[in-house]
This record gives structure tokens, sequence and C-alpha cells, in this order.
């Protein structure tokens, strides 16, 4: 509906400039103030007068008569006064010529907001923590960050995913303490990242009765710092096998990245930025630490080196970001981690900004809220979490059982199971703004009834299977549609403005949520209305042309989210 929407302010924007010549509004604006009508017999589109009351000093009912005087345009069968509201009615044969055509002619290009060519973006995102499970936790930053990526490279930016693996800090002390006590290189390598993280978990439990635990980690960490070869040999195995078994959640995501520089890489490139923060006179020693003082700003000190002199968390993120805007030259740099980490990145960003680094502005944090299962909250050290791969597999297996009940003769079975159950997961868990809490109910992202993931695959397949049938890609004309028609045709009509106000709001919900509303239009179409069998040739040809439509829209929906089309169910 875009394109309508500009027509219509556009033709607005003009009758304003006839009936009321000192006024100036611009085309934008009344853009912006466009609604859509709750109910279909309200129109298409809705132009509330009383926001312009003030600016053209008159009453609404009174500029609403006198605009719809001069307001026309062509995609626009009538205007009706109702009240202090505008109400337009689309020429609906018209709309639908031309996004039909539309889907048709630009195939899964249709609805690029192409505002991104010649752009360059950055975005960080899962980032686990190496040798620490990859847990539920982490499912927003993977599954919000590479849909953003996707969103980004469908708007044509130039995109580069970065993994910033935690892959330096004391954890690695412990691990190193842990596996010497109680390991050995054939239970990690045969139990890979479980055993590691039995040997984490297991520090922790024992560190309570035994204090001196926790020194000698530190002792052991210092010696990597001090690159001592032993165990910078482990460190680096460590990340190995956990980057194996990260490989494996990722594949089944398909998600690769372009980058897996990790808070390790960084090291030799904090003592620049430092120096830069000295030179720009914003380091204060507190309490034998060097920090950043944010006062001026409402926030706590960002802390840069710690009283024995090493670095931090945010040390490194400040260096990772000069050397990615060195390197990547980039236009955006889009950072996705839970709503916890909120401060830290305004202080930071803070820092950026007052090292005088012009670029700071470009810095974006996307965060979102906490994840629990069935009711239950995630802690890593006690051991009580639930692993990303282990959801996963639960979720795949229970598809596949499933499928093989439904449809008995699949042939690739495997593949639509694991489709389908990954794409669940990230379908249930992509259906709530960002910022919701959530608590995840697996039977519920499964069922194949609801508003799922299940659901919107079983559709696509459904288009599939229609236009196999049908033989050919139709031909739309324009020609009296019905109420199922006409929604399909503005549902369809919908789809750049979704993007677009997805890249908007850095918010892959908003294409869930798109998706939903497609399945639900598409599917009263296919009971409403016979496709493949209808009698008059014309409209059969269209019908199969807006499946068409639907196939290819519902596809590229279902992709930018991470998930899979399935042509089969
Ligand atoms: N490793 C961190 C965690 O798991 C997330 C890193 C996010 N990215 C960054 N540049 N700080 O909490």
């Amino acid at each position: 509906m875009l394109i309508l929407k500009k027509q219509i302010a556009d033709a607005i924007g003009a009758a304003i400039a006839a009936k009321y010549p000192t006024a100036t509004v611009e085309a934008a604006e009344i853009a912006g103030m466009l609604e859509y009508p709750p109910d279909p017999a309200m129109g298409d589109l809705a132009f509330p007068c009383f926001k312009l009351s003030r600016t053209l000093r008159a009453a609404p009912p009174a500029i609403a008569a006198a605009l719809s005087e001069s307001v026309a345009c062509e995609e626009v069968a009538r205007v009706e006064v109702a009240g202090g509201y505008l109400n337009f009615f689309a020429d609906r044969a018209a709309l639908a010529l031309r996004v039909v055509n539309a889907v048709a002619e630009e195939g899964d290009t249709y609805g690029s907001p192409r505002c991104g060519e010649g752009k360059t973006v950055v975005l960080d995102y899962s980032s686990p923590n190496v040798a620490k499970p990859f847990h539920i936790g982490h499912l927003g930053t993977t599954v919000i960050g590479h849909s953003l990526k996707l969103l980004h490279e469908f708007a044509g930016y130039h995109c580069v995913g970065i993994n910033h693996l935690g892959d330096w800090g004391t954890q690695f002390g412990k691990l190193i303490v842990a596996y010497r006590k109680w390991g050995s290189r054939e239970e990690v390598e045969a139990g890979e990242i479980d055993e590691l993280v039995r040997l984490y978990v297991r520090f922790h439990a024992e560190a309570e009765q035994d204090e001196s635990l926790n020194d000698q980690a530190r002792a052991e960490f210092t010696k990597l710092e001090a690159q001592d070869e032993e165990n910078i040999a482990l460190w680096k195995w460590f990340i190995e096998i956990s980057l194996r078994e990260y490989q494996k959640t990722y594949g089944m995501l398909g998600i690769s990245f372009d980058s897996y520089n990790g808070e390790s890489f960084y090291t030799d490139k904090m003592p620049r930025q430092i120096e830069v923060m000295r030179e720009k006179n914003i380091l204060t020693l507190d309490d034998g630490a060097t920090v950043v003082n944010l006062d001026e700003y409402g926030m706590p000190v960002c802390l840069i080196l710690k009283r024995d002199g090493s670095t931090l968390y945010p040390t490194r993120d400040i260096a990772a970001a000069v050397y990615r805007r060195e390197t990547y030259d980039f236009d955006k740099c889009i950072y996705v981690t839970s709503a916890g980490q909120s401060l830290h990145f305004a202080q930071w960003f803070k820092v950026i900004e007052l090292m005088g680094y012009d670029w700071a502005d470009r810095l974006v944090h996307v965060p979102y809220g906490t994840v629990s299962i069935n009711g239950a909250k995630l802690a890593t050290r006690t051991g009580n979490v639930v692993l990303l791969k282990d959801l996963f597999a639960q979720a795949v297996e229970k598809a596949r059982a499933i499928t093989a009940e439904k449809n008995p003769n699949l042939e690739n079975l495997d593949e639509v199971a694991e489709s389908v159950g990954v794409g669940a997961i990230i379908f249930h868990y992509l259906m709530n703004n960002r910022m919701r809490d959530i608590n995840f109910i697996l039977e519920d992202a499964l069922s194949f009834d609801g508003n799922t993931g299940p659901y919107a695959q079983y559709t696509y397949a459904r288009t599939a299977s229609i236009l196999g049938k049908a033989g050919s890609a139709g031909k739309m004309c324009a020609y009296e549609m019905n109420e199922a028609e006409t929604l399909l045709v503005k549902t369809l009509a919908a789809f750049p403005e979704a993007v677009k106000n997805a890249l908007a709001d850095y918010e892959p919900s908003v294409i869930t949520r798109y998706i939903l509303d497609l399945c639900a239009a598409f599917n009263r179409f296919y009971h409403d209305c016979q496709i493949v069998t209808c009698a008059e040739e014309a409209v059969r040809e269209a019908r199969v042309a807006m499946t068409a439509a639907t196939h290819t829209v519902l596809g590229r929906a279902l992709s930018l989210i991470c998930m899979k089309k399935t042509e089969k169910i």
C-alpha cells in the first residue's frame, strides 16, 4: 500500500495547497498521518483531519469537506467524508493488477526498500561465550541478529556479520584449573562442549567450598595473558571444541558469519585507544581502576582498566568498534544483545563520542527481553540450562512425528522435519516484540493449527501444491473481486511497508506478524474461492496469479526471518 499511500498523500497535499494556499504541510508529514481503518467498510486508507485543524485553523469536518472537493488520484475509486475523516476507497481492480503484476515482475525482490545501495552495515550478533553453554538465552541474539542481517541485505546493504566470540576472560582460568583437576583429553574429545560445561559447572560448585580455587583460576588466566605456551594451547583447543558445536547449531539455522574475530582478537588493539582517551583527557582514577566518568550523562563510570591494569569488556568493545570502522567503513554498526547489557552499550557509545570519533552516532544497540522455558529461568553457573541444540533436537523429533503422521509418503522427511522443527522455534520466538519477556512452550510452538511456524510453512507448501496443479503462474486481469480476493491483494500490497517498518524499528516480529496476516488472507481465499477448478478462464488465471504472488511473497517473508521454505510438507 506504500504506493497508494504516496499517491493519496500527494493528492491531499495538492488539495491543501489549492484550498488553503497560505498553509504548508509536507507530503511526508501527510503520509505519516494516514491510517488503515480497522474495518474495510470505512475505506482502505483514512485521513484524520483533526491532525491539521490547528495548522489550517478550521474544524476537522470542515477540512474534510473542503479537501474532498478537490482530492483525486488514479488508484482511488471514491472518497467519502465521515465526520473529521476523509475515507479513501481504492480502485481495487487497479490495485490488484498493479500489485500482482509487480510481484510477478520483480520476483523475490518485490518489497525491497532499496535504501541500502552503496552502504555497509556491520552486525555483531550471537557471540556466545566460549566454553559456557550456548543456551536459549542466545536464541534471541542469534535469530534477531540474523534476521536483521537478512533484512538489510534485502534492502541492498552490504552486510558484514560478526560473531564477537567471548573467547577471553577469567572463565578460561577456571576451565584450565577444572580441566587439570577433573578432566581428560579423551573425555573432552568425546563429550565436546557438554564436557567443558560440566567442568565449568563443577568448578563453581567446588569453589563454593574451596575459595582457593578462584585464586588458582586467576593465576592461570594471568599466565594465559602472558602467553604461557601450555595455557595458550589449551585455550585454543577449548575454542575449537566450542566452535565445532556452534557450527552445528548455525548449520541448522542456515547461518554463517563473515568474521569470528572474538574478544581476544582486540588484545593488541586496545593500547592505542587507551592512548586516545589519555590525549582527550577523559580518563580518571576511581579506587585504583582507570575509568571514564559519565556523571554528566547520568550514567555510572565506564571501566577501562582494572586495578591490576588488565582490560575489560568495554575496553575490548571500544577497540573493536574502531577496528571495524577502519576495516569496513560502516554506515551503521548494530549490536544485538539482551536488554541486560543496555547500560554497557550506552556507556561505551558515549566514550567513543568523547574520544572524538564523529561516527559515534552510527553505533546502534538492539536489545531484547528475557527467555524462559515452560516457566523456568536459566542459570549458567548451576548448570540449570536448556541448551539451544537440545531444544532444536526436541523440536525436530516432534516435528518428524507430526509430519510423518500427516504425510506418510513424504520422501525427504528428515529435511522437512528439521525445517519445521527449527522453524517452529524461530517463528514462535520472533512473534513478539523483541523487548517482551518470553516464556517458551514447545507444544504451542509446534502446533500446526495455531499461529505458528508449521502453520506458515504448511500454507507456503499449499501455494506450491496449487501452482503445481495449475501448471503455470497464471495471468492477472482487472475484474470485480470478492471480499476474500480483495483482502489477499491488500495484504500482498502491504508487504513493502512491513519490510520498511521492520528495518526502521529493528524489529523482525513485524515480518512474523505480516506472515500470519498473509497466511490468514490466503487460507480464506483458498476456502472461499475455486482456484484451479474455476470454470471462468480469466478468473482462474487471475486466481492462479494471486496464488503465485502469495508463493513469492510468503517465501521471501519466511526467508527474511531465517525460516526454510518448504515446498512440500
Ligand atoms: N559474549 C557476550 C555475551 O554472551 C555478548 C557479546 C555482544 N557483543 C559485543 N560486542 N559486546 O553476553
